[in-house]
């Protein structure tokens, strides 16, 4: 009995100085399983607990017990010590390092160049108006006089869409649904020229407008073409308006936005839904950056009659001017982009550089 009480202080004594020496948390665990674990020199001593008499028992439980606290106590002390040690930063903290910025969003370039361009608007009275990007037939082609037969109103490059009404499950047969159309076709609009149509249907004249927005087209996507993109589209409606009025109003806005010593020229073309009809080319040294002088930009023309006539309003009393131009195409000449996919891959090493 006396012999084993005697073991019990210098085996403490060692633990203690292993368990308080340990330099990181590794050591500490190694120091733990050395006394405490199940081959430990402490444990083995614990189990000599069983050989002694009924008498000595009571003591030497009480004396190794008490070791074992100690132990404990000072395994628990250590290794809070050490994972503090572990948290700190392992140089000294520089003060005069310079902070660290938090990287702030960025407009998406087409949204920059949009809101430049509804900025140039408005200096001169126009008012920003929306349409749906599903449309109906009616809205995007025939208000707009654009006959049934005109190769735009081909499903090779429109998208329409399937009527949920139209889609009849025949119970019995358990066939696939199939497709009659009997109502009316929705499409995605290949262009904001609908929107003009529903503004003439909604006000009067006179008409001030301008209509970001996207448009949608049957087109595989390759450096020039996306099925989705933006146009900006222009409608000007008023007593006496004139081509001359169209020209300046373009001019003014392209100056503002591709430098002041931008040049336009129009050049005779054919829409449907004006008449006489034009393509805008623009001259700048961004053209010229690009190896053209001129590059074609917009579609334009003096409101067709007919269009008047479709919206109700008197083409004897009303004249008036649209345009529509592609957004990307603007952006693309400004920043000399060269990929229009590049404006739809969100990734921030392109999009940071606006
Ligand atoms: N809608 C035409 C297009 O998508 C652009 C256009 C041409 C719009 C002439 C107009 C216009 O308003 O008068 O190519």
């Amino acid at each position: 009995m006396a012999g084993f009480l005697d073991q019990i202080e210098p085996l403490k004594q060692a633990a203690l100085a292993e368990l308080r020496a340990a330099p990181d948390l590794a050591a500490l665990e190694q120091a733990r399983v050395n006394c405490l674990g199940s081959h430990g020199k402490f444990t083995a001593l614990m189990k000599q607990l069983g050989a002694l008499t009924k008498e000595e028992k009571p003591a030497a439980g009480k004396a190794v017990n008490q070791a074992k606290v100690a132990l404990e106590t000072a395994l628990a002390q250590r290794r809070a010590e050490l994972e503090l040690k572990a948290a700190l930063p392992q140089e000294p903290t520089d003060f005069t390092l310079p902070g660290r910025r938090r990287v702030v969003g960025k407009l998406h370039p087409l949204t920059q160049v949009t809101e430049d361009i509804v900025r140039s608007f408005r200096k001169i009275g126009f008012a920003v108006a929306d349409g749906p990007e599903v449309e109906d037939e009616y809205h995007c082609f025939d208000a707009l006089n654009t006959p049934a037969d005109h190769p735009a109103r081909d499903t090779q490059d429109t998208f329409y869409l399937e009527h949920p009404a139209s889609r009849i499950q025949n119970p019995e047969s358990g066939c696939p649904p199939s497709t009659i159309n009997t109502q009316p076709s929705t499409l995605l609009r290949t262009h904001t020229s609908s929107v003009q149509i529903r503004v003439m249907e909604k006000q009067p004249p006179p008409v001030r407008i301008i209509v970001p927005g996207r448009v949608y087209r049957r087109d595989n996507a390759d450096a020039t073409h996306n099925p989705t993109f933006h146009q900006v589209e222009g409608l000007y409606v008023d007593r006496h308006v004139t081509v001359g009025d169209l020209k300046g109003t373009v001019e003014f806005v392209f100056k503002e936005l591709m430098g002041s010593e931008t040049r336009i020229r129009f050049r005779p073309h054919y829409f449907s839904y004006t008449e006489p009809s034009f393509e805008i080319d623009f001259s700048s040294a961004l053209t010229r950056k690009m190896g053209k002088e001129w590059l074609e930009i917009a579609g334009c023309g003096m409101v067709h009659p007919q269009v008047f006539e479709n919206v109700g309003y008197d083409p004897e009393i009303w004249t008036g001017w649209a345009f529509g131009f592609g957004i990307e195409r603007i952006a693309m000449i400004r920043y000399g982009i060269n990929d229009i996919r590049l404006f739809y891959e969100n990734d921030a090493r392109f999009l940071k550089q606006f």
